[in-house]
């Protein structure tokens, strides 16, 4: 088989105990601008990409844990590559999945169709589409009412979604997110 490859890089998120601190640090070391933000999540970038950090406060999503140490949840908790189009991405779930490689999340984030998969070592990252043409138009989903009540996403399912896609289906119908409800828990080490 011709194995698909990402376009590019996109992000990395790091779960912290400092989301005021990080988030300052962040937007000087970098030049950062923030594109979103709400007590648990913020998201920042320096450049076309509609994000290239997010950080996900601790003190919101996990309270009680109160390691401060760099170890247990402290540090990547996903970095994220796009690939190239809807069928790339279905495509090489269908042949990852022939290795017996699965996402343990797909999620439909209105930004992006996202799969999550974790190395052997249990390191997770995002393999995802964008939805949008132009980071403009990404800002304003970001900031907008949809995002605002929706800020996870809503789960699908990729073995349907490869059928119909397959089928001939535009990638278009895929991308478009029409419904926004049920809100998707987090899944990967932030729900453990
Ligand atoms: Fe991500």
């Amino acid at each position: 088989m011709t194995r698909i490859r990402p376009e590019k890089f996109a992000h990395v998120v790091y779960r912290t105990h400092r989301f005021d601190e990080m988030l300052e640090w962040y937007q000087f070391v970098f030049d950062a601008e923030v594109q979103y933000q709400n007590p648990a999540l913020a998201f920042l970038t320096y450049d076309d990409e509609h994000h290239r950090f997010a950080l996900a406060n601790l003190e919101v999503l996990q309270p009680g844990n109160t390691d401060t140490a760099r170890q247990g949840m402290i540090g990547v908790d996903h970095v994220a590559y796009t690939y190239g189009s809807l069928e790339d991405l279905f495509e090489n779930y269908g042949q990852l999945k022939t290795r017996g490689i699965k996402p343990y999340w797909c999620v439909h984030h209105g930004m992006t169709v996202s799969m999550y998969y974790a190395d052997p070592d249990g390191n997770q990252m995002e393999f995802q589409v964008d939805v949008f043409d132009s980071s403009e138009e990404g800002k304003a989903f970001m900031c907008g009412p949809v995002n605002a009540a929706n800020p996870v996403g809503v789960e699908y399912d990729p073995e349907d979604w490869l059928v119909q896609i397959r089928a001939g289906k535009p990638a278009s119908d895929f991308l478009t997110r029409t419904v926004h409800e049920p809100v998707s828990p987090i899944r990967g080490a932030l729900s453990e």
